[in-house]
């Protein structure tokens, strides 16, 4: 099973998903997590020339081809061979960030990354999809409370940027509503968790 996390900055994802992780190891499961950009040593270094906030010059194509680049490698390295070996595998983002960001936010045309992304991903979705919905104000409060986590280029955005990635993730969930859950992401870390457990837990059971 390939299952994906998404949602705006700050929306606590990555925390739940490293909890989710624990939980479902509890319950048996073979469990991989993984991250994008990223996840392998050719999606990294693709990761820090996307991430790197002194290239302001990037064009907008050419960030939505490399972050469709960094997917593929790390799509036939890891996401393939670990579904295929029969683990659950969690990505924290995935193609839906590419829609919202690049799509949406950017201004490219969601239709048009869809493509060029199933290009790259030879039609690949997600079993399950877990959008972590905020309002983005909260989100970068969050963030900058936070200060562990190191501000990138993206989050450098102004507001209406992230109101308008949060806009199209909600119409994304809307198109394909069999694969997406909406949670809630402004409630405590517990609440958001036991919510994910939940509506992953119903769908295994289906499998
Ligand atoms: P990251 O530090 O991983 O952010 P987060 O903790 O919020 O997931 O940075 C990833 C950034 O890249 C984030 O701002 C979202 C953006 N992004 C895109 O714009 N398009 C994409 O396809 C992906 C995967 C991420």
């Amino acid at each position: 099973m390939f299952i994906t996390f998404e949602g705006g900055e700050g929306s606590g994802k990555t925390t739940c998903i490293k909890r989710l992780k624990t939980r479902l190891e509890k319950d048996g499961y073979r469990v991989l997590l993984t991250r994008e950009p990223g996840g392998t040593p050719i999606s990294e270094e693709i990761r820090n020339v996307i991430l790197d906030k002194k290239n302001t010059k990037m064009d907008k194509r050419t960030e939505a081809l490399l972050y469709a680049a960094a997917r593929r490698q790390h799509l036939v390295e890891k996401v393939w061979p670990n579904v295929k070996a029969g683990k659950i595998v969690i990505c924290d983002r995935y193609l839906d960030s590419s829609l919202a960001y690049q799509g949406g936010a950017r201004g490219l045309g969601i239709d048009a990354v869809l493509k060029m992304n199933m290009f790259a991903t030879e039609g690949t979705f997600p079993d399950l999809t877990f959008l972590f919905d905020i309002d983005p104000k909260l989100g970068l409060a969050r963030i900058a409370k936070n200060q562990a986590r190191e501000v990138n280029r993206l989050d450098l955005e102004k507001l209406t940027f992230h109101r308008s990635v949060r806009k199209t993730f909600l119409s994304l969930a809307k198109r394909y509503p069999k694969r997406f859950v909406v949670i809630d992401a402004s409630k405590t870390p517990d609440e958001t968790l036991d919510a994910v457990y939940k509506a992953l837990k119903k769908r295994l059971k289906k499998k």
